[in-house]
């Protein structure tokens, strides 16, 4: 596709997000920074932004393969990715298999614990307010989303959990947990949007519960960078991405 990168529209922790010459797409570009606990912590991971960016335009490809509609359009380097321009629903959507983070803590439920089945739930984005959870009838009282809105994101996080469960299983990993974000196109569907990292799921492997995400950071675990390229290289050797 023709399309010229133009102004920075946005600025986010972990991503710039830039206007196009066409109105319908914007142009991802996937950064080295990290955050933990609303950006008190900050720091670097060396490669983060190159392994974010492709691992997920690939998960994108393999729930598009599997009937979700994502934002992904096409990788354009390293770093960049042309995405469909959505307004992104200001929610976080997080879907948790075992036990663990601030579910654990909210429950007082030891870590690892496996839930008798998924459970979804919702933060405001806000960073001022500090994402606060938000329950169903909060979202559409406070006009967040509708509730047809609503209806299409549960079923797109859980599809999304069925769809990379099984993946992650395929490749020695536990999904721990997850959280995606959810964008409105102009004629009003949902789609997934946002992107689908180490940043924002949990990894264990299977057979060590090793972590091999963002946990390594936020809790100064050390061998980071090894955790995102070990999730990284079992992805790519995995020929069905
Ligand atoms: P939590 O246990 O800290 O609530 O995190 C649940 C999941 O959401 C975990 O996979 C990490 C991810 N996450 C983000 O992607 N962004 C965030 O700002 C937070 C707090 C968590």
């Amino acid at each position: 596709m023709d399309i010229t990168k133009l102004e920075q529209r946005y600025e986010g922790k972990a991503k710039k997000v830039f206007a196009t010459s066409d109105p319908s797409y914007y142009i991802v570009e996937y950064k080295d920074d990290a955050t933990a606990f609303n950006g008190l912590k900050h720091g670097t991971i060396t490669g983060k932004g190159v392994i974010n960016n492709k691992m997920s335009n690939m998960m994108f490809r393999l729930l598009e393969k599997n009937g979700v509609k994502t934002h992904f359009v096409e990788q354009l380097s390293d770093r960049e990715t042309l995405v469909k321009a959505v307004e992104i629903v200001p929610l976080e959507i997080i879907i948790r298999n075992t036990a663990a983070g601030s579910f654990s803590k909210r429950y007082g439920v030891e870590e690892g614990t496996a839930l008798k089945c998924p459970t979804l739930e919702f933060s405001l984005k806000n960073d001022a307010l500090n994402d606060p959870l938000i329950n169903d009838s909060h979202i559409i009282a406070l006009g967040v989303a509708t509730e047809d809105e609503l209806k299409a994101i549960r079923e797109m996080a859980y599809k999304v959990n069925d769809v990379l469960k099984e993946f992650f299983a395929g490749i020695g990993v536990k999904l721990v947990d997850f959280k995606i974000e959810a964008g409105r196109l102009p004629d009003g569907s949902i789609i997934l949007a946002d992107e689908i990292s180490p940043d924002t799921c949990r990894f264990w492997d299977a057979k060590t519960n090793e972590k091999l995400d963002k946990d390594r950071f936020r809790r100064d675990m050390g061998g980071v960078e090894e955790a995102y390229e070990e999730i990284f290289r079992r992805i790519t050797e995995q020929k069905n991405v």
